[in-house]
């Protein structure tokens, strides 16, 4: 997904890349600092909101901006939908989680993670290739199974039993995920005994699989 961010005084916003009205690039379009404006035929919107201006007549999709130093993180609303782990629990504890989502972005041969590091995040992959290797140093491994498009992984920090890293992560290519912290993702299921029951047990089936495709190797 594509997504155009602006900066507005000292704060940056972002929203599709996209105009809703035809398939035109709105980074090519003018923005005086609050006002966006395709340069195609010249609907515009107000880029703290998305709302319409003049001859608009749709909105933008706009997305929460988070700033950590020299880093923007972009909320997407809705992106857990393809995260098996969580498909069909509550939508106001589903909104929860998604508000403790960040997106990050990894080139090719990044590490998420080596083994023996806290196992505080939890992930789902957006795009991309994630391999994972057991054992250390020269004498590591492919921990044998392969991730899809909106799986969950990195699974670990939901776990009270397992406080660090077991594989190491690293992405095959450019790769784009959303983490989540593992704890603040545990609090918010502990205030939806439902969700939280339905998400554990599709996490045991998880850890099944994965202790099936270990074995076979
Ligand atoms: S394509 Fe953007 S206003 Fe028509």
């Amino acid at each position: 997904m594509k997504v155009l961010v602006a900066r507005s005084g000292d704060e940056y916003f972002a929203c599709q890349a996209v105009c809703p009205h035809q398939d035109v690039a709105l980074c090519e379009g003018l923005f005086d600092g609050t006002v966006l404006t395709c340069h195609q035929h010249l609907w515009q919107w107000d880029i703290r909101s998305g709302a319409p201006r003049g001859l608009a007549e749709a909105p933008l999709e706009c997305y929460t901006v988070e700033v950590d130093g020299d880093s923007i993180y972009i909320a997407s609303p809705g992106a857990l939908y393809v995260g098996e782990l969580f498909s069909g629990i509550a939508e106001k504890t589903l909104a929860e989680i998604n508000a403790l989502a960040r997106r990050e972005e990894f080139t090719q041969g990044g590490t998420l993670y080596n083994v023996g590091d806290p196992a505080e995040d939890f992930f789902v992959l957006e795009s991309g290739r994630v391999e994972f290797l057991i054992g250390r140093d020269d004498r590591t491994s492919p921990a044998g199974f392969m991730l899809r498009k909106g799986e969950v992984f990195g699974w670990a920090a939901l776990l009270d039993s397992q406080p660090s890293r077991i594989a190491k992560a690293t992405c095959l290519e450019h790769s784009t995920l959303l983490r989540i912290n593992g704890r603040e993702a545990l609090k918010v299921l502990e205030s939806d005994p439902a969700s939280g029951y339905v998400v554990m047990r599709r996490l045991s089936s998880l850890i099944a699989r994965y202790l099936a495709s270990s074995g076979a190797r």
